[in-house]
């Protein structure tokens, strides 16, 4: 088994991101190590170029991040942790997945449709091109399981298309198809604000989404100001259906805590808010305030941070080299 996932050194981690897609990465990297496979974590730096890139906030992200990302329990010597631009066989690999990506396949992605809107002519190249990118994120390392967000599934089918296309197209049996894993566990946290919107580093509001670099005090003043309805909770899921807010807390809660939303109502049934919301906030101060201290420690020293990304890219350069070889042969370059 080998598990690759990234994510984009966009700075200000938020509890969405945490609970959604780091939590899973830190539960797997203990199973996977104890079946004999491996785990491999990047920020994908390179991804960050099809937004306007600022050098000196894409180099101070990108340490935060993997500081962040070792914070909250992302161990450098359990699993691979490095950044994507220091390992160059993802882009070698992405100009080869090119030739084999087909534009219709690009243009049916709605995560281009979305953030291209009605302006495609105004957007950069890479914007287009990223699920090519990934696709060899993933493919240069033979990877068979991708632990990905929902949002990230359509690019994952992508990636095992271009698989396809190019085991059949060159009459190899190069890539494997790798099967993403969408985990039951992994909740979509929503905007504190707003029950409908999902938690965001792109939300203007600071008070819809919790930091984890936020203080206990802010953590708490976040949930106390969080939108909720005067309605005790109930005893079952199913009288959450029209209360995004409520159901929302109520799976923060049962995240954070590791259980089921039906049993944080088991616990919580006829309570209302004022009961609540101290509750889940003591919760999250719990979780939250131990990875916030390891991260400022961990940023005290930055040049640490960044001997775990070398170490770590040069074992994922090494992994990545013979892949990347394999597909040179098949295609027939002469490197
Ligand atoms: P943002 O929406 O804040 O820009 P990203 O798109 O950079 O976040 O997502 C980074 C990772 O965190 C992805 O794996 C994504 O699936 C996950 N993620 C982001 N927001 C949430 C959320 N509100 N709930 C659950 N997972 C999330
Ligand atoms: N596109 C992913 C995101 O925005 C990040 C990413 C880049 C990724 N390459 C990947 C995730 C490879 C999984 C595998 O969240």
């Amino acid at each position: 088994m080998r598990v690759v996932s990234g994510i984009q050194p966009t700075g200000n981690l938020h509890l969405g991101n945490y609970l959604g897609a780091i939590k899973q990465w830190v539960a797997m990297q203990d199973d996977v190590a104890a079946s004999g496979g491996e785990c491999l974590f990047f920020l994908a730096d390179l991804h960050a170029l099809t937004q306007p890139v600022v050098p000196a906030e894409l180099a101070a992200n990108t340490i935060e991040m993997a500081a962040a990302l070792i914070a909250c329990g992302i161990d450098p010597a359990k699993s691979i942790l490095f950044n994507q631009a220091r390992v160059p066989a993802h882009s070698e690999l992405a100009w080869l997945l090119g030739g084999t990506a087909r534009m219709g396949w690009l243009n049916r992605m709605t995560q281009w449709k979305d953030k291209a809107g009605k302006d495609r002519d105004g957007q950069s190249v890479g914007l287009f091109t990223y699920p090519v990118l990934m696709a060899a994120d993933v493919l240069v390392y033979k990877t068979t399981h991708v632990p990905v967000g929902h949002d990230q599934k359509q690019h994952l089918e992508l990636a095992r298309d271009i698989a396809t296309k190019f085991n059949q197209d060159f009459g190899v049996e190069l890539f494997p198809l790798p099967e993403p894993l969408v985990s039951a566990a992994a909740p979509r946290i929503m905007s504190l604000r707003d029950g409908s919107a999902k938690m965001s580093k792109s939300d203007p509001s600071e008070a819809s989404r919790i930091h984890l670099t936020d203080s206990d005090e802010a953590i708490a003043q976040k949930f106390r100001k969080a939108r909720t309805d005067p309605e005790p909770l109930p005893g079952e899921m199913a009288g959450l259906d029209e209360r995004p807010e409520a159901r929302n807390l109520v799976t923060i809660y049962a995240a954070l805590a590791d259980t089921s939303a039906e049993a944080v109502l088991a616990d919580f049934a006829g309570q209302g808010f004022g009961a609540f919301k101290p509750a889940l906030a003591d919760l999250a101060i719990s979780v939250i305030g131990p990875i916030r201290d390891r991260f400022t420690q961990l940023l005290d020293d930055r040049e640490a941070v960044g001997r775990h990304l070398a170490q770590g890219a040069a074992q994922a350069a090494a992994r990545a080299a013979p892949t990347l070889a394999e597909a040179q042969r098949a295609i027939g370059l002469q490197v």
